[in-house]
């Protein structure tokens, strides 16, 4: 696919058909050089296989229907129902892709793999479109990934995506500007943290440890997108097709994201400290402090 502008290749597919790889070092450069400058890694030919008795678990019947997605967190599985044994064999797919989500991004980028915390695990069974409660909410809409609970100060967010769609459906997306662009258009519409604000919230757990400085220009940037219906039609955007058995990588606190239908994902969410990266001058939060003149965390 075409550059866009800014010289991002929105997506880079990569003939990857295993869950651990072995990469050599010019094509590490080459990945690693893509996906932190902003770019979906597309691996059309990697599927997540399930067993003949996990097939049963594409169904919305496992969802709880409170929670917006099934989801693991340490060995605990959330937002589903069913018996126990049922329960704990969900828990099990859940958990091998977690295993092969986190032995694929330390196989494709072996900087990052003494550096990755593995976060939350989610199934979603849901259709990706008409669930959303509230604008913030709505992930049809363009934004960046941003936790209003838990700060990460700068750290990153890695996604690995799957979908197992059984009707051949695609999980669609559309993906906007890079994100420095984006910040640029929308920065000055984000109000500043007031004084005592961050320590505020964490006093009253709103939050899980004080907000930063950047942890609040990303929150007003995801709301700032999601929230103006004008940029989200007007903005440089184009729609990415991920077709069932297609697994995709990006960091989604950089890549402006949204998901336009598709039912049946998997998708696993790793931190890693800037420190991790191969060019950290390309993270969030290099370009903010370039942007705003300022440090951000402190
Ligand atoms: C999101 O991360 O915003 C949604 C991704 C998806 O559900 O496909
Ligand atoms: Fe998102």
């Amino acid at each position: 696919m075409d550059n866009d502008a800014n010289g991002v290749t929105p997506v880079v597919m990569l003939d990857i058909a295993s869950w651990r790889p072995r990469v050599d070092a010019a094509e590490v450069e080459r990945h690693a050089h893509a996906l932190e400058a902003g770019s979906v890694l597309v691996l059309p030919r990697l599927a997540f296989e399930l067993a003949p008795d996990e097939t049963r678990f594409l169904d919305v019947r496992w969802s709880d229907g409170k929670a917006k997605n099934i989801s693991l967190e340490g060995d605990a599985i959330k937002g589903a129902r069913g018996t126990p044994d049922e329960l704990a064999a969900l828990a099990r797919m859940v958990t091998r892709f977690a295993a092969d989500a986190t032995a694929l991004v330390s196989a494709l980028f072996p900087r990052y793999s003494p550096h990755l915390t593995r976060a939350r695990t989610s199934y979603r069974p849901h259709g990706a479109a008409g669930r959303a409660v509230s604008w913030r909410k709505d992930d049809t809409r363009l934004h960046v990934d941003a936790f209003p609970s838990r700060p990460n100060r700068g750290e990153r967010i890695l996604r690995v995506f799957c979908n197992l769609n059984p009707d051949g459906e695609d999980r669609v997306w559309r993906v906007g500007e890079p994100f420095e662009p984006m910040a640029r258009a929308l920065l000055p519409r984000v109000r500043p943290m007031l004084p005592g604000e961050a320590t505020l919230l964490a006093a009253l757990r709103v939050t899980k440890a004080p907000r930063s400085e950047y942890d609040h220009l990303m929150l007003g940037l995801h709301d700032a997108a999601k929230s103006d219906v004008g940029y989200q039609r007007e903005c440089a955007q184009r729609e990415i097709r991920f077709a069932p058995g297609t697994t995709w990588i990006c960091y989604s606190d950089q890549v402006m994201h949204a998901a336009a239908s598709g039912q049946f994902m998997l998708e696993q969410t790793t931190h890693l400290p800037l420190s991790a990266l191969y060019e950290p001058a390309r993270s969030p939060l290099a370009v903010l402090e370039r942007i705003t003149g300022r440090k951000l965390v402190v």
